[in-house]
């Protein structure tokens, strides 16, 4: 069983529609799928159709509330069955009673890893989870026991910013739990036509290297119109534009060896709790100034960044506030041309 959870803590950057179309593409090329809708918002239960409904229906709600009930869950009471080789598990407002009551409690993160380990969903060959857009108690759950994240990007640096997010919320799962999925992301709501779109890309590449799939969805009114009509992109519409990108998006998760690709994320941290901004410049960027190459600044005072590096040997420095500054915890350093000192950096 692969489980790839959808994530991203910025609001509205296609999660949902990533992770119904994703999950409609892998049943339509013959895979047992199982679509499980993790935000209490329900957006993927009514894209596909299914109205919140009567309180009497069980939702994922219920997966959390048997654990904390210490009862049996009714998983064919949960799992919705009305498409071919795609199941479904919808959501409801009660999630966020989970997130209240259940999220103080040791070993809460796990609760639907130990659901999905049971026998009940041995027959599902991939299961996809939709997240809220924050890094809360749900979230965790659906990271966890994920042995992929899909996060999608959309068109603003606000999305660039948030891959730092990504990768703390990762580097705390490793040291909390063991845990350490794969991380991916998406290029969506991609205008073709739009320079800013291409400078982004051009950005997004370098920082994340080939764990930014190469496929992008573009905007697309049609998968507007299938949320809106309770429909996957296929159903409504299987010759359009966005069908084609979801297909491609799906061949490319679809793709073996994406775990072993030989690069390295390493984040790099200066401590400069009065500076106004931190770049991090070198080999690996081009040493331009550009926002993709800015760190985010932590509550400790350090400025911190995360980029995707093939192995190789790298000069660099950190630009804090227009001076140029060698890396002060790295001892490995070489004179330049210009005659200064280049911090030096082996992956
Ligand atoms: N490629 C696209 N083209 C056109 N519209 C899109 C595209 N992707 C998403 N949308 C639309 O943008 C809105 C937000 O998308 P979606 O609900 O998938 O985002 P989300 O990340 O799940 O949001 P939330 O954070 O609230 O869960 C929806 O109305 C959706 O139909
Ligand atoms: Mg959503």
């Amino acid at each position: 069983m692969h489980i790839i959870a959808v994530a991203n803590q910025k609001g509205g950057c296609g999660k949902t529609t990533v992770a119904v179309n994703v999950a409609a593409a892998l049943s339509k090329l013959g895979n047992e799928t199982l679509l499980i809708d993790l935000d209490p918002q329900a957006h993927a239960t009514f894209a596909l159709g299914y109205s919140e409904g009567p309180s009497e229906r069980k939702t994922a709600y219920d997966i959390f509330r048997a654990y904390f009930d210490s009862t049996d869950v009714p998983f064919e009471e949960i799992v919705i069955t009305g498409r071919e080789r795609f199941s479904f598990i919808p959501a409801n407002m009660m999630l966020s009673a989970a997130e209240i009551n259940l999220g103080e409690m040791n070993g809460a993160a796990a609760i639907l890893s130990r659901t999905l380990s049971g026998s009940f969903f041995e027959k599902y060959e991939y299961v996809i989870i939709d997240s809220p857009p924050s890094f809360g108690f749900l979230t965790l759950n659906s990271m966890y026991v994920a042995d992929r994240i899909l996060i999608p990007l959309d068109l603003s640096y606000f999305s660039l910013n948030g891959i730092n997010g990504v990768y703390r919320v990762k580097g705390l799962l490793k040291r909390e739990t063991g845990r350490d999925p794969s991380v991916f992301f998406v290029m969506n709501l991609y205008e073709r036509r739009s320079n800013f779109a291409k400078q982004l890309e051009r950005d997004a590449k370098r920082m994340l290297g080939p764990y930014l799939f190469s496929t992008r969805i573009r905007s697309s009114v049609r998968l507007r119109e299938a949320a809106r009509l309770g429909k996957t992109i296929f159903e409504h519409d299987p010759g359009c534009s966005a069908a084609v990108d979801f297909r491609n998006l799906t061949n490319e998760v679809l793709a073996p060896g994406m775990e072993n690709m030989d690069v390295v994320i390493r984040e790099f941290l200066f401590h400069a709790p009065e500076a106004g901004s931190v770049y991090v410049l070198g080999d690996f960027n081009g040493w331009k100034k550009s926002e993709a190459n800015r760190l985010s600044k932590l509550e400790s005072g350090y400025w911190s960044g995360h980029f995707t590096l093939s192995r190789g040997r790298y000069r660099y420095k950190f630009l804090v506030d227009n001076e140029w500054i060698r890396d002060p915890e790295n001892t490995a350093a070489e004179t330049n041309v210009f005659g200064t000192v280049d911090s030096i950096l082996t992956v």
